[in-house]
């Protein structure tokens, strides 16, 4: 098994404060979020509580509120801050020469 990192995305592509879905390479979605100080996190696509999209809700601070029932969701860690037995997938994210990159166990 080793680590290897995929661009899914561009920085200059993103706003601070907002999102985008992403591709990885395996066609799996998941959704980079660029923080409005400048930190980059990416989650699973959808809300784990009933499949809302998560690039439809509203970054605040670390936190992502999905527009539908308004769970929040820490994503540096995927857990849900307000309401107990929810969580989101995160993925590992590095910053390089302007490139996303998401790493990911391969064999
Ligand atoms: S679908 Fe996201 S909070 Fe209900």
């Amino acid at each position: 098994m080793r680590k290897v990192y995929h661009e899914v995305a561009r920085l200059a592509d993103i706003a601070p404060g907002k999102c985008l879905t992403a591709r990885l390479d395996d066609g799996e979605e998941c959704v980079v979020f660029r923080t409005r100080d400048d930190r980059v996190h990416a989650t699973g696509p959808l809300c784990p509580h009933q499949n809302e999209p998560l690039d439809l809700g509203h970054l605040e601070g670390n936190e992502v509120i999905c527009r539908r029932h308004h769970l929040r969701f820490d994503i540096r860690t995927g857990d849900c801050t307000n309401a107990g037995g929810y969580s989101l997938r995160v993925f590992e994210v590095k910053v390089e020469d302007g490139a996303i990159l998401i790493g990911r166990w391969e064999d």
